[in-house]
This record gives C-alpha cells, structure tokens and sequence, in this order.
C-alpha cells in the first residue's frame, strides 16, 4: 500500500507534495512525510494525517520533491519509520510502497559496510543501497541498487545536485504526470489530476529519470518508449463537491455510475458483443477470483451467471486460491478488482494464466497492473473513488456481471431485451432509495447503539447480506456478521437477543416464505429486527421492529436497490458514532501486500 508523490519544476514543491498526499490517503495514512531538494534536502514528516502535516511543517523552500503516505509494514507508525528515509549523509531521500523481501540480509550487510540505520523499516535500505552506489552516475547507481533488491519496491528517489528525480516501478502502480517544464509522479491520478490530464503509466521492472524537461525510461538496461494517455476523469469526479464525506458522494453517484458503466458496454441500445473478449464456447463453467467487496461482487455474479446461463460458476477468494486452488489446464476466468493492484488478485492471475487460463480482468483503473496481466480487461465506469470502503465500485462490477450474463444468456430475445431494459431503469430505482435517506438515517441512529449485528439474506441477497455486514464494520466499527438466512439457526441463534439485532434482507422474490419463517424463529429468541422489504408490503410491518423501505424491481436485480440501502445504513450509523468514515482505522484501499 502507502501513496507516494513526485513533483519536478519551476513552481513550489511542497503545496503540490501535500495536496497531492492528501489525495493519496486513501493507500494509507498511519504517517506521511515529505522532502524538498533546494542545495541540501530538507525532511519533515511525523505519525499523523496529511492535514496534521500541512498545518505544522515549516516553509520548505524548493522545486522538486517527493512525498509518501504510509500503511505500515516493517515498524509501527512513527515520526522515525514514516518516509522519506535517508541515507547517513542525509543526500539522498527514497519513498517507497512496497515490500522488500529482503531487507535484513541487505541491512546486516550495509551496516558491516559502516552504514548507520535509524528506523525500523525496510526501506531505508534503498536510501543506503543508492548511497553505496552512489558516485556521481544516477543511472548506474539506481540499476546497481535496483539489481539486489527483491520484493516489490515502486520508489522515487530525491538526490542533493541531481535535477530531478528518479523512479522505479515494481509490483506497484506508478505513473508520471506530464506538465509544461514540469512533471509529475504518482502512485494514482487523483494526486495530480488538478495539474494534467495527460500521463505516461510506467510498466513493471521501468526505471525512470524525470527531470522538468524530460523524461527517460528504460526497461531492462534499455531505453523505451511509453505512450501517452488521456485522463478521463475530471477533477470534480475527485473532490467532495459539498458532501461531508467521499463515502456519501460515492454512494450518491451510483445512479450516474450504473449508467455510465452500463453505456460503455452497449452501443445503440445493443450489448457489444467481444465486450468481455469471450465466446459463447468459453460459457461451459467459470471461475471467479477476487477479494473483500470485489469478492462479494463476485458471489451476486454467481447467482446471476448460474440463473442465466445455467452454467456452473465457482467463486473464491483470490488469497485461497493461491494456496488451494486447483483448476484444469486451460479454460476462461475472472479476476475482479476496483483497484487492479489487490497483490492476491493478481497472483491468482498470474497461477491462472501460467496454467493456460485465458483471464479477464474487471477493474475500475486504466493501466492498472492488472489490466496488463489480463489477457483481455474489462473496464467499470465508477469515476476515482476514493473512500476506502468500496460503495460505487461494488455497483459497477454488479452491472458488468449482469450484463455480461445478459450477453451470453440463451434466454429468448424478447426476454433478454425486457430484461436489459429492465436494467437500465436502476439508475431511476436507486435514486428512490437515496431520496429516502432521511428514514434510513433514523434506523443508524438506533442501530448504532448496539455493538453486535446479524445481517441475513438469501439467493443472490445473501452476498449483499456479507457486504452489508462488511460496509458496517469497516466504518463504524460494530462488529457485523453476515450469514446466509438458513445457516442462522445452526449456532449464531446462541447469541440472539434483544442487544442484537437481526438485518434481514426480505425481497418479495421465492426467498420470501422462508425469510417469515427465519424472522419470526429470531423473534422468538428476543432479537430486534430490522427488514429490508419492498414498498407496498404491509405484512411485514407487523413482524418486524422496523422497515426499510426499498423500490419493488425484477428479483434479478434486487441486490442493486438492497445493497444502496445498507451502504447508507453502514454510513449514517459510521456517522452517529463519530468514526472516521473516509480512512477507518489499519485500513488502505489498495491492498498491495499478500
Ligand atoms: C471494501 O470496502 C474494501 N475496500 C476491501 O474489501 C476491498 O474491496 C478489497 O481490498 C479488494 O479491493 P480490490 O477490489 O481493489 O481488489
């Protein structure tokens, strides 16, 4: 995890260093620190937010610099292991997102060598590797430095009387901003979306020399070219535009979201059909890989996939799969990931392709590591998202897997079309449920009171049921379990009632019936309950203790209207007990560590 930042060029470093930071908080934000070059190199970082920083570092005076937001690894927060990292004459700065494997074995031998080391961290080992190399070639002394470091180290270097700054990229995104006598480098777009559009995404094993008038990269000893991109996202998609917080734009975008993403794949009302870069003939079976929200994602497609197309689908997590997952040789799967840097996500992806598995990747990020893993990448439409628990992100991977099953459905045509346009009347279903914020607000007010909660669902609701649970425990810290409905009575019934209570997902679908059923064995052992029902269902007022009341909508598409209901229930109830909703504690929205 960790942000890190870059900037070379004629304007001040340090407003462009910490604005940037800021943006990059979501990758981490136990401690952040920056370091301005102008003759010597001036540090200043500390264990707190990146507005913490901004309010207490001095003037740095200077034209290039880089900065760092951390998740911590290698030693806890603290003004000494937050980066930059130096090395002993205090010449050369290093930020650094990744792991380095091997880092003791480097350090013991640097400090035999007379090299004294400060913090706990394994990145301070670069700093001193560079200085060992050191003699006055910047590029040699990268390469030399580079070639004994193993793990995953995407770094930017900052050198006394060197004009720039030097880059590598492995394992870890990173790209270069590209300015008028100035460039940029980042570990996402948002940090530097408000000074250009326009970007280079470096590859993996790229070493990169930036200085305010050019850019040299090589791969493998060799100079290369790396095209130029256009940034789609506009800066407005980035800020809070008015909202307290990121996580309740997001929430509030996804109408425009599950247009957007819906539009990228249809073209004059019709499915593009290469879209998901698969035939008909790949459609035997399938196998889903993904982690946390993009995970839960991935079990609705199950449903969806199994309901359509009637084929079987398997879904794992990503870091299981890598240990215990077997599949035959060859065959077509999905890694699903908003991020497309998750580190076990793209070791699945790896152990699927080297067993002849073609792999498509659903991310939300252009040029993002998985896109270039996957042999074939499908893009969601959710603009940056920035808070760190996933909200649109989730909404748009469930609208590339419902319209992926829609493509390859053998249903009839005039059923496939109702269906679709069916679809494509969510953004209006998930304006009603926002429009209806203020009871939901209501409901978090009680809840947040209690510090155990059951979520249950079944059928394609029983994944919204974990991602439910999960969206109220990451933000406000109430510890939620989700559970298929059915499963509830053997064992969790032990620890209904009345200080815990029952979230149940009651679509009018065939789950319905057996919903009643589990309601009323929950009831009777003294559980509050809470349902999520659809308007115009008066008989469930009379079993419950309170309803959430969601549109009515084909039960294929359930999971869209229930899941916006629970994202606003996780964050009102995250707001009555004042939690941090945009960075929740020991979290990073880019996963990058096994
Ligand atoms: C959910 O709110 C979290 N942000 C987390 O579970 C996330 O979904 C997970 O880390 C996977 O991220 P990815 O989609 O980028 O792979």
């Amino acid at each position: 995890m960790c942000g890190i930042i870059g900037y070379t060029g004629e304007k001040q470093a340090q407003p462009i260093l910490l604005n940037g930071l800021a943006k990059l908080e979501y990758r981490g934000y136990d401690s952040c620190g920056i370091a301005i070059a102008a003759g010597d190199i001036a540090v200043y970082k500390d264990a707190v937010r990146v507005e913490a920083l901004k309010k207490a570092s001095p003037k740095l005076t200077g034209t290039s610099g880089i900065g760092h937001t951390r998740w911590a690894t290698h030693g806890a927060p603290s003004q000494i292991n937050a980066h930059p990292h130096l090395d002993c004459n205090g010449e050369i700065a290093v930020v650094h997102n990744g792991v380095i494997n091997n880092y003791q074995e480097l350090r013991n031998r640097l400090i035999e060598e007379g090299h004294t080391f400060v913090s706990e961290t394994d990145t301070e080992v670069i700093a001193h590797l560079i200085e060992k190399y050191y003699g006055g070639n910047l590029e040699e002394a990268i390469e030399s430095a580079v070639a004994e470091m193993e793990g995953s180290y995407t770094i930017i270097v900052l050198i006394k009387g060197e004009s720039g700054l030097a880059v590598v990229r492995k394992e870890s995104p990173l790209i270069i901003g590209l300015g008028d006598k100035e460039n940029f480098v980042s570990s996402d777009v948002p940090a530097i979306l408000d000074y250009t559009d326009r970007v280079i995404y470096l590859e993996d094993g790229d070493i990169g020399f930036i200085t305010r008038n050019s850019i040299k990269v090589k791969s493998a000893g060799k100079e290369v070219k790396r095209e130029e991109h256009k940034i789609l996202w506009n800066v407005e998609e980035a800020q809070k535009s008015g909202y307290e917080h990121f996580l309740l734009k997001e929430i509030h975008e996804q109408p425009k979201v599950i247009r957007n993403t819906l539009g990228e794949y249809t073209r004059e009302a019709e499915p593009v059909t290469d879209t998901f870069g698969m035939e008909s003939a790949d459609m035997e079976s399938m196998l889903i890989l993904a982690c946390g929200t993009s995970y839960y994602a991935s079990l609705v497609g199950k449903y969806i996939i199994e309901e359509l197309l009637r084929i079987p689908v398997r879904v794992e997590p990503a870091s299981e799969f890598n240990y215990f997952g077997h599949t035959l040789a060859g065959g077509v799967s999905l890694a699903i990931l908003q991020s497309g840097e998750t580190a076990d996500t793209l070791r699945a992806m790896k152990k699927l392709k080297e067993s002849g598995h073609k792999v498509i990747a659903i991310t939300n990020v252009v040029g993002s590591t998985a896109s270039r893993i996957a042999s074939h990448t499908v893009y969601t439409r959710a603009g940056p998202e920035i808070s760190v628990a996933a909200t649109k992100t989730f909404m748009a991977q469930l609208m590339a897997l419902y319209w992926l099953a829609l493509s390859f459905s053998r249903l009839g045509t005039r059923k496939l079309s109702s269906l679709r346009n069916e679809l494509r009347q969510m953004p209006g279903k998930v304006q009603q449920v926002l429009d209806g914020e203020e009871s939901i607000v209501e409901h978090a007010r009680y809840l947040s009171r209690f510090e155990n909660v059951f979520f249950i669902g079944r059928g394609m609701n029983y994944p919204i049921a974990l991602e439910g649970a999960l969206k109220l425990k990451e933000i406000s810290y109430i510890h939620a379990e989700g559970y298929a409905a059915g499963e509830l009575k053997h064992g969790p019934f032990a620890l209904l009632g009345t200080d815990t209570p029952v979230i149940a997902i009651v679509p009018g679908d065939n789950t319905y019936e057996a919903m009643l059923t589990n309601i009323k064995e929950i009831k009777a052992r003294g559980s509050p309950v809470i349902a999520l029902a659809e308007e115009g269902n008066e008989t469930i007022e009379e079993l419950v203790d309170r309803v959430i009341t969601v549109p009515r909508v084909n039960p294929l598409f359930t999971p869209v209207v229930n899941i916006v209901a629970l994202q606003l229930l996780a964050y009102h109830t995250a707001r009555e007990r004042g939690c941090s909703i945009d960075y929740p504690r020991n979290l990073a929205k880019s996963v990058t560590v096994e």
